[in-house]
């Protein structure tokens, strides 16, 4: 298996675990939304704007197949991306699947801090109720991954498992 990719929600802190990753395994990494925004030359923001969240997610599920072809390499995923069409089985046929589990009023802290403007959060309701509502949609995709990361769990604990779960793939 030389592909990993990494769901969760918006601030799971897939973008920061990748990179860590990517640098320990010696692989390239990839984050999807980057990945959109440099070839089709829009923002995210912007593409869900023109195009709406259905266009948006048929030019994410158009990227997420260009990586397939890739080899070693670690891609962080937007949250919804396995939440569309059969993007979370075929995530599993190309590479090994990881759910950032984090805690939700850690991601609370995280986006209330963040300066990436996320099309799906509005700013005049409660950023909480939103991750909880967000969390209850997408937390049965999430689950199918067939690696759980509990957050709580020490970072060098779950790379040594992860490594060795990687081998026998
Ligand atoms: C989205 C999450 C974003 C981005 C887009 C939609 C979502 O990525 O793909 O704004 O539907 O949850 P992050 O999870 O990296 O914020």
């Amino acid at each position: 298996m030389d592909k990993i990719y990494l769901v969760g929600l918006p601030g799971s802190g897939k973008s920061h675990t990748g990179k860590w990753l990517s640098h320990k395994l010696g692989w390239d990494f990839v984050d999807l939304d980057e990945l959109i925004e440099k070839n089709e030359k829009k923002s995210i923001a912007d593409l869900f704007e023109t195009l709406g969240e259905d266009g948006f997610r048929d030019i994410e599920q158009k990227y997420l197949t260009v990586t397939f072809s890739y080899k070693q390499c670690v891609v962080s995923c937007g949250g919804g991306t396995p939440a569309w069409s059969n993007n979370m089985e075929n995530m599993g046929r190309h590479g090994l699947t990881v759910y950032l589990n984090t805690e939700l009023g850690e991601i609370e802290r995280r986006l209330e801090a963040s300066k990436t403007l996320r099309p799906l959060l509005k700013h005049n309701q409660s950023l909480g109720k939103q991750i909880l509502e967000l969390n209850e949609k997408r937390r049965p995709y999430y689950s199918r991954a067939k690696v759980i990361w509990n957050r709580n769990e020490p970072s060098e604990q779950f790379f040594r498992s992860l490594d060795r779960l990687l081998a026998i793939y």
